[in-house]
């Protein structure tokens, strides 16, 4: 029997540029309807020229795929209403991320003070456009997103009209953030509802589940499961999909990212379906973001899957995704749009 999944969305995208653009944005492209498009370049995305010409690059890569990218800049706290009124029809969301906390986020908010934030989170708040945070503190590794809760709560409390997407969220701290804040909402990653810090460390170093935030303890998985599973209305998947060069991620100094795009949907219907909520699955990944995000415009796509085995290439061009080599319960069987 085929399992249907409509829409599906992907809240927290990285596609890069290039040649990396070319080889991972039809794995994205093919199968989802829209994601939320990283502005981590180098430079980052963050002038109303550089999110076109990036728009448009995209729109090349998914050659004639029914896809929406959802454009995002990045943070600086300089931007003006007068700017972002000007771009408003072309973007999403914005990105904050703390300067220097992960892949190409020098140019980061560098102190989170209320003062030096609010011109443009008023901006925002009053243009509706939402915020998405890469929330971690350069504290010890594994309390770093769970000491950036206080911030969360001075960014939810001071602007209360703002949204705020707490991204990639890891823990239990985080989960439970979100119900205490009306305008705190949450993406989570494939690979943090799968795996802890033994998969990465416990045994033989396995870099291609090294990634920011670092995935965390059995509990906050736990955690992350449940409101995942549950379909919890503040919650969306955002795969946070990371592609590196292989030589990158297998080196002296790994680069942060795990690669799920071309794995997402059928490793999420096998989580779902395990856990008897596949009911719960289309709100995971397309009602709940529909609903929170509401300046998206989502075009039409059917995805049907089946209990058929997938086996994961090696490699996708230079890129090595999560479960290469592994077989795969279900596999992708039609798609229409
Ligand atoms: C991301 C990347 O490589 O751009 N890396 C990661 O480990 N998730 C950046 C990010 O989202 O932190
Ligand atoms: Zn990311």
């Amino acid at each position: 029997m085929a399992i249907i999944i409509n829409a599906p969305l992907d809240m927290h995208l990285h596609l890069r540029d290039t040649e990396m653009l070319n080889i991972v944005a039809p794995l994205s492209s093919h199968t989802f309807s829209g994601a939320i498009i990283m502005p981590n370049l180098v430079p980052p995305v963050s002038t109303k020229e550089e999110l076109l010409a990036y728009k448009n690059r995209i729109h090349q890569a998914c050659r004639s795929d029914i896809f929406t990218p959802y454009m995002t800049l990045f943070f600086k706290p300089t931007y003006t209403k007068d700017f972002l009124e000007s771009i408003k029809d072309e973007l999403t969301a914005i990105k904050l991320y703390p300067a220097g906390i992960t892949t190409n986020s020098e140019g980061g908010v560098d102190g989170f003070s209320v003062e030096e934030l609010a011109p443009t989170l008023n901006a925002m708040s009053e243009l509706d456009i939402p915020l998405c945070v890469h929330g971690e503190t350069n504290g010890f590794v594994m309390d770093r997103e769970a000491e950036f809760v206080s911030i969360y709560e001075m960014l939810a409390s001071n602007f209360p009209k703002l949204t705020i997407i707490m991204e990639h969220i890891t823990t239990k701290e985080s989960v439970e953030a979100l119900d205490k804040f009306e305008n705190l909402y949450a993406t989570i990653t494939l690979h943090h509802l799968l795996i802890t810090l033994d998969d990465v460390a416990g045994g033989m170093l396995q870099p291609h589940l090294f990634c920011k935030p670092i995935a965390k303890r059995p509990e906050d998985r736990e955690a992350l499961r449940k409101v995942a599973l549950s379909g919890h209305p503040k919650v969306m998947f955002g795969s946070d999909s990371a592609p590196h060069p292989q030589h990158a991620k297998e080196a002296c100094g790994c680069a942060a990212g795990v690669f799920t795009a071309p794995i997402a949907l059928q490793v999420l219907t096998e989580l779902f379906m395990e856990n008897s909520t596949l009911d719960k699955l289309e709100d995971f990944v397309s009602n709940n973001a529909q609903n929170i995000y509401k300046n998206i415009t989502v075009p039409k796509k059917t995805i049907h899957l089946e209990k058929k085995p997938f086996i994961v290439p090696d490699k996708y061009g230079t890129v090595v995704p999560m479960y290469a080599g592994e077989t795969l319960a279900y596999s992708i069987t039609n798609i229409e749009s």
